[in-house]
């Protein structure tokens, strides 16, 4: 049977995903596999009960794509995805959540709090920002509690600039998690495992040009440098290597995923993010770490489907 690719979708990230969508369902075909792909719109549970594909491979960024809604469809209808379980991806796309987890498992996230919207009106800006400031210091990093892509995320360098940072997070949903920006190289490792266990690719170093990795600079071609394996010494690229799986494990994530993480100086990996649906895109982290293994997209791909069916 064939197998179908869903991207789309109605999350901020719906361009990204209809990107990843093309690029995966490409390299399928690319490799001899029989493949269709479509949005995840309100007759998808129709579609797929009257022409079940032999597998599924969901490219659902954001909400309903990542925080285990559409994982929930497909094992209800009892089809073999690509992915993490439900549950896990719901615990995974709630930073808060997921970042409890982490730091319960002895892995490093940033000094942070997560702040309500509700809590923000009732207690003002300006008290806010001098609690906030005094407890996390600055610079601080403001984003969605529940989002990717960098959308609704700001760097704040300067407490004025605070309380509009928080009402563009407050646009994507109403939970913001604040960080501490921790000074290092930006690094992101992508987890992959066709059966074998989980196994970390060569992490990415991004270097955006602009000196924040932001929407524009994720999916403009041109606008990052990216080094691929990061330039890191070999011991502090095991170390990342292992939080990554380490994330994985903890998070009891399943065939894929990319912890996005800053190296400090000392060679500290502090994880940022998890992701149960990396970007597949031309710009994407993912397949440049697949391309630095030696491995072809369209075959890890293939592959994942493949254990997906067993
Ligand atoms: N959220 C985007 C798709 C990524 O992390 O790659």
């Amino acid at each position: 049977g064939h197998v179908l690719v869903l991207a789309g979708g109605l999350s901020h990230e719906r361009d990204v995903s209809l990107r990843s969508g093309r690029r995966v369902a490409e390299s399928l075909r690319e490799v001899g596999v029989d493949v269709s792909q479509r949005d995840a719109d309100a007759d998808l549970i129709v579609t797929l009960r009257n022409d079940p594909p032999a597998a599924v491979f969901p490219l659902l960024h954001g909400v309903q794509g990542e925080d285990g809604a559409i994982q929930q469809i497909l094992t209800l209808l009892d089809l073999p995805y690509v992915g993490s379980p439900a549950g896990s991806c719901r615990q995974t796309f709630d930073k808060p959540i997921s970042k409890g987890l982490l730091e319960k498992a002895g892995l490093n996230t940033p000094p942070g709090v997560v702040l309500s919207q509700s809590t923000f009106r009732e207690l003002g800006a300006a008290a806010l920002l001098d609690a906030l400031v005094g407890r996390i210091g600055l610079p601080l990093v403001v984003k969605p509690s529940r989002g990717g892509s960098a959308l609704g995320s700001s760097l704040v360098n300067d407490a004025a600039d605070l309380p509009s940072a928080m009402v563009e997070c407050f646009a994507y949903g109403d939970s913001a998690m604040i960080e501490r920006k921790i000074e290092g190289s930006e690094v992101s490792v992508s987890v992959v495992d066709t059966g074998d266990g989980p196994v970390a690719l060569p992490a990415v170093e991004i270097v955006a040009e602009s000196g924040t990795y932001d929407y524009h600079a994720r999916y403009t071609a041109g606008t990052t440098e990216y080094f691929v394996p990061a330039r890191l010494p070999s011991a502090v690229a095991d170390d990342v290597a292992q939080a990554a799986v380490r994330a994985h494990r903890t998070l009891g994530l399943r065939d894929v995923s990319r912890t996005d993480m800053i190296v400090d100086s000392s060679g500290t990996p502090w994880l940022l993010d998890v992701n149960v649906a990396p970007g597949m895109t031309e710009t994407s982290l993912l397949p440049q770490s697949v391309r630095a293994a030696g491995i072809g997209l369209g075959e890890l791909a293939r592959d994942l489907l493949a254990a997906a069916v067993k």
